[in-house]
This record gives C-alpha cells, sequence and structure tokens, in this order.
C-alpha cells in the first residue's frame, strides 16, 4: 500500500522556527491548490487566501498577535478566509474550512516545509482585515505561518485510542 499520505499525517508537526531561507511563490500556490481541493458540502468551496511573503506586511500582522515572535520569523503566510457570501451552512462551511486547513498543512510537509496554524489571532481578525484590505465578509479562519524548519523531529503526544474510541460494534 502507499504509505505517502499516512506518512504525512504522522510524521507532520506543528512547526515555529523556521530558517532564513525564502519560500518558493510556487510552494505557496501548491498549498493553496492543496487546500482548494479539500471537500465542502455542496462542493461550494468556500475558502478564499491571501499569500503573504511581503516583510512589512509580515511585521505588521506579528503585532497582532502574541505568537508574534512565530510570524516575525516565519518568510511566509498564507491566511485563510472564509467568504461569508458563499456560505450555506454555518457549521459544515467551517467543517470545510478545517478540511482544507489540514490539507495546507499536510500539503507543506510534502513540500518540505514547516508550518503551524494559528488561531490566537482571530482574536484581531477585523484589524487584519483592514491592513489586508479584505471588505467584512471575508471572515478570518485562521493564519498558516510557514518556512523551511529550522529543526526537524519535534514530539507531540496523543491521547490513547482507547480513550477516544468509544466503542467498536
Ligand atoms: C484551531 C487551531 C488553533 C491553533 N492556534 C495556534 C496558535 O494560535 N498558536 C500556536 O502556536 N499554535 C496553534 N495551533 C497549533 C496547535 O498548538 C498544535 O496543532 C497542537 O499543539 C498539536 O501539535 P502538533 O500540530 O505538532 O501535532 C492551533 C491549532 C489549531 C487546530
Amino acid at each position: 500500500m502507499n504509505q505517502t499520505v499516512l506518512d504525512a499525517i504522522y510524521q507532520r508537526r506543528s512547526i515555529r522556527d523556521y530558517t532564513g531561507t525564502p519560500v518558493e511563490p510556487d510552494k505557496l500556490r501548491e498549498i493553496v491548490r492543496a487546500g482548494s481541493w479539500a471537500p465542502s458540502g455542496l462542493n461550494n468551496q468556500p475558502w478564499r487566501f491571501v499569500t503573504i511573503s511581503r516583510r512589512r506586511v509580515i511585521d505588521q500582522l506579528a503585532g497582532l498577535t502574541r505568537y508574534s515572535h512565530i510570524i516575525k520569523g516565519a518568510p511566509a503566510l498564507i491566511a485563510v478566509y472564509l467568504d461569508r457570501q458563499e456560505m450555506y451552512n454555518e457549521v459544515k462551511d467551517h467543517q470545510a474550512a478545517g478540511a482544507c486547513l489540514q490539507n495546507m498543512l499536510l500539503a507543506a510537509e510534502a513540500l518540505d516545509l514547516g508550518a503551524v496554524w494559528l488561531g490566537e489571532i482571530l482574536n484581531r481578525q477585523t484589524e487584519v482585515n483592514q491592513l489586508l484590505e479584505l471588505a467584512a465578509h471575508y471572515q478570518l479562519m485562521a493564519v498558516i505561518a510557514l518556512g523551511y524548519p529550522a529543526h526537524r523531529g519535534q514530539k507531540s503526544q496523543r491521547k490513547p485510542l482507547a480513550e477516544l474510541l468509544i466503542n467498536e460494534i
């Protein structure tokens, strides 16, 4: 069996430290494309993206979160949005955004990049939209910080399956 997807799922870790090497625009676009191939209810594809490599904008966004050190150290960011004008169901469209984000993290892993899903910045979503000159119908879902990992092999924990699997009927 081809293990590529499972390998990426198990090997992916949130990477918060990056080398100074810039992320190639083609790779950023590939990650966005992978996000766009996530499933969505009625295939409505409510997600929208802003890729950000300009240092001045990255530094301004860093000022809007307590994770500023992660954003400042990242050569690139991708802001992931829901377009509220394209939505049909509050819960299902948010689920689709989650699927989209996970696709993007796995794509980053496949492209030898390291990435982290940043949610805390949602507390300042109005200011993020102002900075990116986006209308209010774009609702921020997350900012992904990414770059080439400064180090790998980071550990993470998961609850044992016995705690998660309620039943096997
Ligand atoms: C909805 C969501 C919000 C998150 N927000 C942040 C954040 O603001 N800052 C951060 O450093 N990591 C954030 N993370 C990353 C988690 O901390 C990380 O996925 C978790 O600790 C498991 O570690 P792993 O991804 O390396 O397996 C977020 C992840 C998710 C799914």
